[in-house]
């Protein structure tokens, strides 16, 4: 059975006191029956976060990291300091860190790989442009994406692959592709890990939707048969919309 999954990605939001109190409320969540919860806090709040939630099953996840273990990389954070506090799954592949920090797919490549050698569990992030869509090419991009990055890692690795498919034009817009939508590129993606490797692969990985979901229309969204839950930015922020995301998920 695939996991069921809901990330919150607050990006570069929350003061540490503001991070503590958002903890705090996520904290009274009860009763969420098989979904897994992650939150995303900025790199300073990690450890914090970490020890705030130690009894708890919400696990903290890092944003980002670097390809390369340690040295004269200022202002970079490594798998080893993430590991060190307690973190073991990241992010990689925003489309915000491929937009306003170049971040290639050679250079997720090489976080990718150098992640999970280092037993890392990733949150594998693409999805087209709204110029790709409007010409239809939105499959062929997301191929791409895909070629150039998770399908060269080797198979024993995918256990510790997770996907989120956002397109960049429902990332903070307000505008969400229709569960239709979602799910047939989900279907797509799906079929694409299986023509590369096999069935039991694609089977097993959870494939998230990610741009602009909110309690309004996550169930709608998670009820779609290849699509095992959110990674949620600007709803995660509050409380209340992230518990009500994360109960339209666990109620399928
Ligand atoms: P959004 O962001 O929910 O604010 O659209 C999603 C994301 O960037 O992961």
């Amino acid at each position: 059975m695939r996991k069921k999954i809901v990330a919150g990605n607050w990006k570069m939001n929350n003061d540490l006191n503001q991070t503590i109190d958002l903890i705090n409320e996520l904290k009274e969540l009860k009763n969420i029956k098989d979904v897994s919860v992650m939150i995303a806090p900025a790199y300073p709040f990690l450890k914090t976060s970490h020890d705030l939630l130690e009894d708890s099953p919400i696990e903290v996840v890092s944003q980002n990291v670097h390809q390369k273990s340690n040295g004269a990389y200022t202002g970079e954070v490594s798998i080893e300091m993430l590991q060190s506090i307690g973190v073991s799954t990241t992010l990689i592949g925003h489309s915000e860190r491929r937009a306003y920090f170049n971040e290639s797919d050679d250079v997720l490549l090489a976080k990718t790989e150098f992640a999970l050698d280092n037993n890392f569990n990733i949150i594998f992030c693409f999805g087209e442009e709204l110029s790709d869509r409007k010409s239809k090419k939105h499959f062929e991009i997301v191929k791409i994406q895909l070629d150039n990055t998770v399908m060269k890692i080797k198979k024993e690795s995918w256990k510790n692959i997770i996907l989120a498919y956002e397109p960049v034009w429902a990332i903070g817009t307000g505008e969400t592709a229709s569960p239709e939508q979602a799910q047939e590129m989900h279907e797509f993606i799906r079929n694409c890990v299986e023509n590369t490797f096999d069935k039991s692969i694609s089977e097993e990985v959870s494939i998230l939707y990610g741009g602009s979901v909110k309690p309004s229309n996550a169930n709608e969204i998670f009820n779609k048969k290849d699509v095992d839950g959110g990674l949620i930015g600007g709803a995660s922020l509050s409380a209340k919309d992230f518990k009500l995301i994360i109960e339209a998920n666990s109620s399928l």
